[in-house]
Formats: structure tokens, sequence, C-alpha cells
């Protein structure tokens, strides 16, 4: 049976994309059974509908508090009998509560060789650091901010004359081999 999973996004969602083209696959141990995303303008809603896939936008100015929003979401994940979830681009912090529902059962990606180059700008630091390799990686979500246990990761080169663009350019290109990958690992433990 294929783990049901969910995917969070807030905006492009072309890691959604990859994770869709991936669980096409008839022996991919997951399905994609639903996409939330907190910005109704996300373009990763357009990529949900193409593949005929449930989504919703739950806004999280319509909560008075983060949590009440994480409540609302996981009510959505239960209705929808999600087991794994992943993050591609959900640009919100989750509060404790909602990461102890979802202890080790929630991945998400980010755009560096963590721990190195934590936060919302991992390319850019990255570049300004100097550094001649960076890349990507998918770690289980734990309550501090892109700390939790690594999955899997991705090396790419910073190259002369690159810039923010170019990197995350790149960066992206090894993030969509590596997100279905790890995700794969998980849904079949
Ligand atoms: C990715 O670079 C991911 O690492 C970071 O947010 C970006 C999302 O891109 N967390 P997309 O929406 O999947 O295109």
């Amino acid at each position: 049976m294929k783990r049901r999973v969910a995917v969070l996004i807030s905006g492009n969602g072309s890691n959604l994309q990859a994770l869709i083209d991936a669980a096409k696959e008839e022996n991919y141990p997951a399905q994609i059974v639903l996409v939330i995303s907190n910005k109704p303008q996300a373009y990763g809603l357009k990529r949900a509908a193409t593949a005929h896939i449930p989504a919703l936008v739950i806004e999280h100015g319509a909560y008075a508090t983060r949590e009440e929003f994480d409540r609302a979401v996981h009510a959505a994940l239960m209705d929808a009998h999600v087991e794994i979830l992943c993050l591609a681009g959900f640009m919100r912090l989750l509060s404790p509560w909602f990461v102890a529902q979802w202890q080790g059962r929630m991945l998400n990606i980010h755009p560096s060789l963590l721990p190195a180059f934590k936060g919302a700008h991992a390319v850019r630091d990255a570049l300004a650091a100097g550094v001649t390799k960076t890349g990507c990686t998918v770690h289980v979500v734990t309550e501090a901010v892109d700390a939790g246990p690594v999955v899997a990761q991705a090396e790419v080169a910073v190259l002369p004359g690159d810039t923010e663009e170019s990197l995350k350019l790149r960066i992206h290109e090894a993030e969509h081999r590596l997100y279905p990958a790890a995700l794969k690992v998980l849904a079949g433990r």
C-alpha cells in the first residue's frame, strides 16, 4: 500500500511538482493525496489542479494564533488520512504542538548542506561566505528550525561568476532529484 502524503506549500511548488511526477511511478511507495497552501495565489495550487490532486487554501491570516492555524491544517490532514507530510517551500513556522503531532513523519527541504546556512537566505548566505560547494538537504522536521535529522543531501558546486539566481537554479535541479528520493526512503520504512 502506498503511503498517503500531503505537501504544504506557499509558492511556486516546483518541489511539489517533482514529488507529483515521482509518485506517478507504479513502484513509488507514496501517493500525493492533498496539497495545502497558506497563500491563495501560490502557483503550486495550479500544479495540484493539473494533476487532479485535492488542494486547500488555509490562510494563516484568518486565525488568531499560530496554533489555531496549525490545528486547522492538522484537521484537514486527518480528514484526508495523511500519513506523511512534506514541507516544500512552506514559509510558516509550525508550532511545537503541530511538530509533535507529526514527529518522525514530516520532512522539509532546505537549499543548503545543513547544518550550514540555516534560515530564509541560504543561497545568498552561501555565496557571501565564498564556499566552493553548497547544495540541498532533506531533513525530518523537529522543533528547532532547519535542524532535524538529515535524510538525504546533494552537493552543488559554486561556480566562478555564479549569481544568487544561477546558483539557486542549479540547487533547485538537485532538489527535484533529492526530495523524491528522500520521501521514498521515509515512505519505505
Ligand atoms: C526550495 O528552494 C526549498 O529548498 C526551500 O524553498 C524553495 C521552494 O521552491 N525550502 P519551490 O516552491 O518548491 O519551487
